[in-house]
Protein backbone atom coordinates (compact mmCIF):
# COMPACT_ATOMS: atom_id res chain seq x y z
CA UNK A 1 0.00 0.00 0.00
CA UNK A 2 0.80 3.83 -0.54
CA UNK A 3 2.54 5.98 2.00
CA UNK A 4 2.58 9.42 2.70
CA UNK A 5 6.03 9.31 1.34
CA UNK A 6 4.05 8.81 -2.29
CA UNK A 7 2.09 12.05 -2.22
CA UNK A 8 2.51 15.61 -1.95
CA UNK A 9 0.17 17.28 0.03
CA UNK A 10 0.61 20.89 0.00
CA UNK A 11 -2.22 22.72 -0.46
CA UNK A 12 -4.49 19.55 -0.50
CA UNK A 13 -7.18 18.52 1.43
CA UNK A 14 -6.65 15.54 3.93
CA UNK A 15 -9.12 13.10 5.32
CA UNK A 16 -7.18 11.04 8.14
CA UNK A 17 -9.18 8.50 10.08
CA UNK A 18 -7.45 8.35 13.44
CA UNK A 19 -8.24 6.02 16.10
CA UNK A 20 -8.55 8.73 19.75
CA UNK A 21 -10.16 6.03 21.68
CA UNK A 22 -8.68 6.39 24.86
CA UNK A 23 -9.35 5.84 28.59
CA UNK A 24 -12.03 7.81 30.20
CA UNK A 25 -11.88 8.32 33.58
CA UNK A 26 -15.00 10.65 35.25
CA UNK A 27 -15.61 11.79 32.09
CA UNK A 28 -12.06 12.88 31.68
CA UNK A 29 -10.19 11.42 28.63
CA UNK A 30 -7.17 10.66 29.16
CA UNK A 31 -3.55 11.35 27.67
CA UNK A 32 -2.75 8.13 25.69
CA UNK A 33 -0.41 6.61 23.07
CA UNK A 34 -2.78 6.78 20.50
CA UNK A 35 -3.38 10.63 20.66
CA UNK A 36 0.07 11.19 21.02
CA UNK A 37 1.44 9.05 18.16
CA UNK A 38 -1.37 10.21 15.82
CA UNK A 39 -0.51 13.98 16.95
CA UNK A 40 2.97 13.32 14.90
CA UNK A 41 1.09 12.14 11.45
CA UNK A 42 -1.11 15.57 11.75
CA UNK A 43 1.90 17.18 12.31
CA UNK A 44 3.56 16.27 9.46
CA UNK A 45 0.38 17.02 7.51
CA UNK A 46 0.61 20.60 8.65
CA UNK A 47 4.30 20.69 8.05
CA UNK A 48 3.87 19.85 4.79
CA UNK A 49 0.82 22.52 4.45
CA UNK A 50 -2.46 20.15 3.78
CA UNK A 51 -5.56 20.99 5.04
CA UNK A 52 -6.32 18.24 7.34
CA UNK A 53 -9.53 17.30 8.42
CA UNK A 54 -9.57 14.56 11.00
CA UNK A 55 -12.31 11.75 11.95
CA UNK A 56 -12.07 9.31 14.92
CA UNK A 57 -14.54 7.37 17.75
CA UNK A 58 -14.18 7.38 21.26
CA UNK A 59 -16.34 4.47 22.92
CA UNK A 60 -19.47 2.23 21.90
CA UNK A 61 -22.92 3.84 22.43
CA UNK A 62 -24.35 2.65 25.28
CA UNK A 63 -21.01 2.23 27.58
CA UNK A 64 -19.31 3.98 29.94
CA UNK A 65 -16.26 5.22 28.04
CA UNK A 66 -18.60 6.68 24.57
CA UNK A 67 -18.52 10.51 24.55
CA UNK A 68 -20.39 12.37 21.48
CA UNK A 69 -18.24 15.19 21.71
CA UNK A 70 -13.95 15.01 20.50
CA UNK A 71 -13.64 18.39 21.87
CA UNK A 72 -11.38 17.05 24.99
CA UNK A 73 -9.70 15.05 22.13
CA UNK A 74 -8.92 18.07 19.91
CA UNK A 75 -7.39 20.28 23.29
CA UNK A 76 -5.14 17.24 24.05
CA UNK A 77 -4.09 16.96 20.27
CA UNK A 78 -3.60 20.76 20.11
CA UNK A 79 -0.82 20.40 22.96
CA UNK A 80 0.82 17.10 21.04
CA UNK A 81 1.03 19.00 17.99
CA UNK A 82 1.93 22.26 19.42
CA UNK A 83 -0.59 24.47 17.32
CA UNK A 84 -4.76 24.58 17.57
CA UNK A 85 -6.48 21.49 16.21
CA UNK A 86 -9.82 23.27 15.70
CA UNK A 87 -13.29 21.21 16.65
CA UNK A 88 -16.64 20.91 15.25
CA UNK A 89 -19.45 19.47 17.15
CA UNK A 90 -20.80 17.88 13.93
CA UNK A 91 -19.91 14.97 11.49
CA UNK A 92 -21.53 16.41 8.43
CA UNK A 93 -24.11 18.97 6.66
CA UNK A 94 -23.05 22.53 5.99
CA UNK A 95 -21.26 23.41 9.36
CA UNK A 96 -18.82 20.72 8.17
CA UNK A 97 -18.70 22.03 4.68
CA UNK A 98 -18.16 25.32 5.72
CA UNK A 99 -15.44 24.80 7.89
CA UNK A 100 -13.65 22.97 5.57
CA UNK A 101 -14.25 25.35 3.01
CA UNK A 102 -12.25 27.84 5.80
CA UNK A 103 -9.29 25.84 6.28
CA UNK A 104 -6.01 27.54 5.62
CA UNK A 105 -2.87 25.46 4.41
CA UNK A 106 -1.54 23.56 7.34
CA UNK A 107 -4.97 23.84 9.20
CA UNK A 108 -6.25 20.65 11.26
CA UNK A 109 -10.06 20.22 11.68
CA UNK A 110 -11.42 17.33 14.13
CA UNK A 111 -15.13 16.24 13.62
CA UNK A 112 -17.26 15.00 15.60
CA UNK A 113 -17.48 11.36 16.97
CA UNK A 114 -17.85 8.98 14.05
CA UNK A 115 -20.19 6.51 16.05
CA UNK A 116 -22.66 9.73 16.78
CA UNK A 117 -23.92 8.80 13.46
CA UNK A 118 -25.54 4.96 13.48
CA UNK A 119 -24.60 4.76 9.43
CA UNK A 120 -21.30 4.62 10.83
CA UNK A 121 -21.49 1.14 12.22
CA UNK A 122 -23.59 -0.32 10.22
CA UNK A 123 -21.65 -3.98 9.00
CA UNK A 124 -21.63 -3.19 5.17
CA UNK A 125 -19.01 -3.86 2.69
CA UNK A 126 -16.90 -0.66 1.63
CA UNK A 127 -18.61 -0.54 -1.86
CA UNK A 128 -21.86 -0.10 0.46
CA UNK A 129 -20.82 2.45 2.90
CA UNK A 130 -18.73 4.53 0.03
CA UNK A 131 -22.24 5.44 -1.18
CA UNK A 132 -23.87 5.96 2.60
CA UNK A 133 -24.78 9.83 3.45
CA UNK A 134 -21.73 10.30 5.18
CA UNK A 135 -19.30 9.34 2.76
CA UNK A 136 -21.25 10.95 -0.15
CA UNK A 137 -21.48 14.58 1.31
CA UNK A 138 -17.60 14.72 2.18
CA UNK A 139 -15.53 12.82 0.04
CA UNK A 140 -15.78 15.59 -2.64
CA UNK A 141 -13.93 18.08 -0.52
CA UNK A 142 -10.65 15.78 -0.38
CA UNK A 143 -7.72 14.94 -2.84
CA UNK A 144 -6.68 12.09 -0.24
CA UNK A 145 -7.58 9.79 2.52
CA UNK A 146 -4.98 8.39 4.85
CA UNK A 147 -5.67 5.67 7.17
CA UNK A 148 -3.48 5.87 10.51
CA UNK A 149 -4.16 3.43 12.73
CA UNK A 150 -4.25 -0.57 12.17
CA UNK A 151 -6.68 -0.57 15.60
CA UNK A 152 -10.02 0.04 13.52
CA UNK A 153 -8.92 -1.68 10.51
CA UNK A 154 -10.72 -5.07 11.93
CA UNK A 155 -14.21 -2.91 11.32
CA UNK A 156 -16.05 -2.17 8.31
CA UNK A 157 -17.40 1.18 9.31
CA UNK A 158 -17.97 3.95 6.98
CA UNK A 159 -15.15 6.00 8.26
CA UNK A 160 -12.79 2.89 8.13
CA UNK A 161 -13.34 1.68 4.63
CA UNK A 162 -15.80 3.94 2.52
CA UNK A 163 -13.45 7.18 1.85
CA UNK A 164 -11.16 4.91 0.95
CA UNK A 165 -13.10 3.07 -1.29
CA UNK A 166 -13.60 6.43 -3.50
CA UNK A 167 -10.71 8.63 -2.44
CA UNK A 168 -7.30 8.22 -3.71
CA UNK A 169 -5.37 6.67 -0.33
CA UNK A 170 -2.35 5.50 2.09
CA UNK A 171 -1.54 4.40 5.08
CA UNK A 172 -0.33 7.07 7.50
CA UNK A 173 2.67 7.14 9.48
CA UNK A 174 1.43 4.93 12.92
CA UNK A 175 -0.23 2.63 10.41
CA UNK A 176 2.64 2.32 8.61
CA UNK A 177 5.40 1.77 11.61
CA UNK A 178 3.07 -0.75 13.06
CA UNK A 179 2.82 -3.03 10.13
CA UNK A 180 6.63 -2.93 10.04
CA UNK A 181 7.03 -3.87 13.46
CA UNK A 182 4.44 -6.56 13.00
CA UNK A 183 6.66 -8.35 10.86
CA UNK A 184 8.71 -9.73 13.35
CA UNK A 185 6.09 -12.01 14.67
CA UNK A 186 4.02 -12.64 11.46
CA UNK A 187 7.57 -13.83 9.38
CA UNK A 188 9.94 -15.85 11.93
CA UNK A 189 9.06 -16.20 15.36
CA UNK A 190 12.51 -16.27 17.57
CA UNK A 191 11.79 -18.97 19.98
CA UNK A 192 10.86 -19.64 22.78
CA UNK A 193 7.93 -17.25 22.14
CA UNK A 194 5.97 -16.31 25.31
CA UNK A 195 1.84 -15.23 24.91
CA UNK A 196 0.41 -13.19 27.84
CA UNK A 197 -3.12 -12.23 27.54
CA UNK A 198 -4.94 -10.11 29.73
CA UNK A 199 -7.40 -7.24 29.60
CA UNK A 200 -11.28 -7.44 29.39
CA UNK A 201 -12.27 -9.35 25.92
CA UNK A 202 -11.29 -12.85 26.47
CA UNK A 203 -13.07 -13.93 23.42
CA UNK A 204 -11.05 -12.22 21.14
CA UNK A 205 -8.14 -14.38 21.56
CA UNK A 206 -9.19 -17.93 20.59
CA UNK A 207 -8.36 -17.85 16.73
CA UNK A 208 -4.49 -16.30 17.93
CA UNK A 209 -4.01 -19.06 20.20
CA UNK A 210 -5.56 -21.80 17.97
CA UNK A 211 -3.80 -20.65 15.23
CA UNK A 212 -0.24 -20.90 17.66
CA UNK A 213 -0.70 -23.64 18.49
CA UNK A 214 -1.92 -25.68 16.02
CA UNK A 215 1.15 -24.15 13.70
CA UNK A 216 3.47 -25.31 17.41
CA UNK A 217 4.88 -21.79 17.72
CA UNK A 218 4.19 -20.72 20.74
CA UNK A 219 5.76 -21.99 24.00
CA UNK A 220 4.04 -20.48 26.91
CA UNK A 221 0.80 -18.96 27.21
CA UNK A 222 0.64 -17.19 30.26
CA UNK A 223 -3.30 -15.77 31.20
CA UNK A 224 -4.16 -13.01 33.50
CA UNK A 225 -6.88 -10.14 33.20
CA UNK A 226 -10.32 -11.68 32.41
CA UNK A 227 -8.79 -13.94 30.46
CA UNK A 228 -6.91 -15.51 33.60
CA UNK A 229 -10.56 -15.83 35.25
CA UNK A 230 -11.84 -17.51 31.84
CA UNK A 231 -9.54 -20.24 32.38
CA UNK A 232 -9.41 -20.36 35.66
CA UNK A 233 -13.37 -21.14 35.17
CA UNK A 234 -12.58 -23.58 32.38
CA UNK A 235 -10.28 -25.49 34.76
CA UNK A 236 -13.28 -26.17 37.12
CA UNK A 237 -12.02 -23.22 39.77
CA UNK A 238 -15.17 -21.25 41.11
CA UNK A 239 -14.21 -17.86 41.48
CA UNK A 240 -17.09 -16.60 43.77
CA UNK A 241 -18.00 -12.24 43.41
CA UNK A 242 -16.19 -12.82 40.38
CA UNK A 243 -18.70 -15.00 38.67
CA UNK A 244 -20.76 -11.95 38.61
CA UNK A 245 -18.69 -9.49 36.76
CA UNK A 246 -17.77 -12.04 33.88
CA UNK A 247 -21.14 -12.90 33.51
CA UNK A 248 -21.90 -8.66 32.96
CA UNK A 249 -18.98 -8.64 31.11
CA UNK A 250 -20.37 -11.69 28.71
CA UNK A 251 -16.77 -13.16 29.21
CA UNK A 252 -18.06 -16.71 30.10
CA UNK A 253 -19.48 -16.86 26.19
CA UNK A 254 -16.50 -18.21 25.06
CA UNK A 255 -16.03 -20.99 27.93
CA UNK A 256 -16.27 -23.92 25.32
CA UNK A 257 -13.29 -22.75 23.64
CA UNK A 258 -10.83 -22.34 25.99
CA UNK A 259 -12.09 -25.54 27.82
CA UNK A 260 -10.58 -27.37 24.68
CA UNK A 261 -7.30 -25.35 25.44
CA UNK A 262 -6.87 -25.40 29.13
CA UNK A 263 -4.23 -27.67 29.69
CA UNK A 264 -2.30 -25.63 27.67
CA UNK A 265 -2.76 -22.35 29.32
CA UNK A 266 -1.11 -21.27 32.35
CA UNK A 267 -3.56 -19.44 34.90
CA UNK A 268 -2.58 -17.42 37.89
CA UNK A 269 -2.06 -19.20 41.09
CA UNK A 270 -2.94 -16.22 43.21
CA UNK A 271 -5.23 -13.12 43.23
CA UNK A 272 -5.58 -9.79 44.75
CA UNK A 273 -8.98 -9.13 45.89
CA UNK A 274 -10.48 -5.39 46.79
CA UNK A 275 -11.55 -5.64 50.64
CA UNK A 276 -12.33 -2.09 51.94
CA UNK A 277 -10.92 -0.88 48.64
CA UNK A 278 -7.70 -2.23 49.65
CA UNK A 279 -5.49 -4.59 47.97
CA UNK A 280 -5.27 -8.18 49.73
CA UNK A 281 -3.87 -11.42 47.91
CA UNK A 282 -5.40 -14.72 47.91
CA UNK A 283 -4.17 -18.18 46.87
CA UNK A 284 -6.39 -19.67 44.03
CA UNK A 285 -6.91 -22.50 46.38
CA UNK A 286 -9.07 -20.43 48.77
CA UNK A 287 -11.36 -19.33 46.08
CA UNK A 288 -14.28 -18.91 45.61
CA UNK A 289 -14.21 -15.67 47.54
CA UNK A 290 -16.77 -13.10 48.13
CA UNK A 291 -14.51 -10.27 46.78
CA UNK A 292 -14.15 -9.36 43.41
CA UNK A 293 -10.71 -9.57 41.72
CA UNK A 294 -8.63 -6.72 40.34
CA UNK A 295 -5.06 -8.40 39.87
CA UNK A 296 -2.49 -11.51 39.58
CA UNK A 297 -1.03 -12.25 43.08
CA UNK A 298 2.82 -11.55 43.96
CA UNK A 299 3.40 -15.16 43.46
CA UNK A 300 2.24 -15.03 39.71
CA UNK A 301 4.11 -11.90 38.68
CA UNK A 302 6.94 -13.92 39.97
CA UNK A 303 6.33 -17.37 37.90
CA UNK A 304 5.00 -15.32 34.87
CA UNK A 305 8.05 -12.89 34.89
CA UNK A 306 10.50 -16.00 35.34
CA UNK A 307 9.47 -17.45 31.95
CA UNK A 308 9.72 -13.55 30.25
CA UNK A 309 13.27 -13.72 31.34
CA UNK A 310 14.03 -16.69 29.17
CA UNK A 311 12.22 -15.97 26.18
CA UNK A 312 13.19 -14.47 22.80
CA UNK A 313 9.66 -13.00 21.56
CA UNK A 314 6.85 -11.60 24.12
CA UNK A 315 3.63 -10.53 22.87
CA UNK A 316 1.40 -9.05 25.51
CA UNK A 317 -1.87 -8.21 24.85
CA UNK A 318 -4.55 -7.05 27.77
CA UNK A 319 -3.15 -5.47 30.91
CA UNK A 320 -2.95 -8.53 34.22
CA UNK A 321 -4.72 -5.91 36.65
CA UNK A 322 -7.20 -2.71 37.16
CA UNK A 323 -3.98 -0.48 36.04
CA UNK A 324 -5.57 2.64 36.25
CA UNK A 325 -5.88 2.02 40.20
CA UNK A 326 -2.04 2.23 41.94
CA UNK A 327 -3.45 -0.32 44.21
CA UNK A 328 -4.35 -3.18 41.84
CA UNK A 329 -1.29 -1.74 38.81
CA UNK A 330 1.10 -3.80 40.53
CA UNK A 331 0.52 -6.80 37.94
CA UNK A 332 0.60 -4.52 35.02
CA UNK A 333 3.73 -2.64 35.92
CA UNK A 334 5.58 -5.51 37.07
CA UNK A 335 5.12 -7.19 34.18
CA UNK A 336 5.51 -4.27 31.49
CA UNK A 337 8.65 -3.89 33.42
CA UNK A 338 9.85 -6.80 33.12
CA UNK A 339 9.29 -7.11 29.05
CA UNK A 340 11.00 -3.75 29.15
CA UNK A 341 14.34 -5.04 30.21
CA UNK A 342 13.93 -8.56 28.00
CA UNK A 343 16.86 -8.85 25.73
CA UNK A 344 14.18 -10.86 23.17
CA UNK A 345 11.97 -9.05 20.65
CA UNK A 346 8.69 -7.50 23.01
CA UNK A 347 5.31 -6.43 21.58
CA UNK A 348 2.74 -5.09 23.80
CA UNK A 349 -0.42 -4.58 22.54
CA UNK A 350 -4.20 -2.68 22.75
CA UNK A 351 -5.43 0.21 23.99
CA UNK A 352 -5.44 -0.08 27.71
CA UNK A 353 -2.26 -1.59 27.49
CA UNK A 354 -0.17 0.75 25.60
CA UNK A 355 -2.36 3.55 27.72
CA UNK A 356 -0.69 1.12 30.77
CA UNK A 357 3.03 1.95 29.57
CA UNK A 358 2.37 5.73 28.83
CA UNK A 359 0.94 6.03 32.27
CA UNK A 360 3.86 4.36 34.28
CA UNK A 361 6.76 5.37 32.03
CA UNK A 362 7.55 2.18 30.85
CA UNK A 363 10.52 1.75 28.55
CA UNK A 364 12.68 -0.45 26.71
CA UNK A 365 9.99 -2.19 24.85
CA UNK A 366 10.38 -2.95 21.32
CA UNK A 367 6.95 -2.29 19.81
CA UNK A 368 4.04 -1.05 21.57
CA UNK A 369 1.48 -1.56 19.07
CA UNK A 370 -2.04 1.20 19.53
CA UNK A 371 -4.12 -1.60 18.64
CA UNK A 372 -5.76 -3.87 20.08
CA UNK A 373 -8.38 -6.41 18.76
CA UNK A 374 -7.25 -5.65 14.64
CA UNK A 375 -3.75 -6.51 15.96
CA UNK A 376 -5.28 -10.10 17.00
CA UNK A 377 -7.01 -10.43 14.27
CA UNK A 378 -4.27 -9.37 11.65
CA UNK A 379 -1.36 -11.96 13.77
CA UNK A 380 -4.22 -14.47 13.50
CA UNK A 381 -3.86 -14.07 9.48
CA UNK A 382 -7.74 -13.12 9.19
CA UNK A 383 -8.88 -10.58 6.70
CA UNK A 384 -9.01 -6.56 7.85
CA UNK A 385 -11.84 -5.06 6.01
CA UNK A 386 -9.71 -1.40 6.55
CA UNK A 387 -6.41 -2.43 5.37
CA UNK A 388 -7.89 -4.63 2.16
CA UNK A 389 -9.22 -1.57 1.00
CA UNK A 390 -6.58 0.33 0.95
CA UNK A 391 -5.29 -1.61 -1.43
CA UNK A 392 -8.04 -1.54 -3.69
CA UNK A 393 -7.96 1.76 -5.73
C1 LIG B 1 -9.98 -0.29 20.02
O1 LIG B 1 -10.02 0.33 21.09
O2 LIG B 1 -9.55 -1.45 19.92
C2 LIG B 1 -10.40 0.42 18.76
O3 LIG B 1 -10.60 1.77 18.99
C3 LIG B 1 -11.64 -0.21 18.18
O4 LIG B 1 -12.69 -0.04 19.07
P1 LIG B 1 -13.98 -1.00 18.98
O5 LIG B 1 -13.54 -2.35 19.50
O6 LIG B 1 -15.02 -0.34 19.83
O7 LIG B 1 -14.38 -1.05 17.53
Amino acid sequence: MKTLDDFDVKGKRVLVRVDLNSPVSDGVVQLSGRIKQHAKTLKELSDKDAKTVVIAHQGRKGEEDYLESLEQHAKLLSEQVGKEVKYINFLFGSEVKNAIEELERGDILLLKNTRSWDGETENLTAQQHAKGAFVEVLKEYFDLFVQDSLSVCHRSHASVVGFAYVLPNCAGRVLENELKALDKVTKKIERPFVLILGGSKPSDYIDLINKYLEENKVDHILSCGLFGHVSLTAKGINLGKQNEFLERKKALDCIFDVRKIADKIKTPVDVAVKVDDKRVELKVEKLPSEYEIFDIGSKTIKNYNKIISKAKTVFLKGTPGYYLWPEFSKGTVKILRKLGKSKGFTLVGGGDSSSAVELYGIKGIDHVSLSGGALLKYLAGKRLPGLEVLEHV
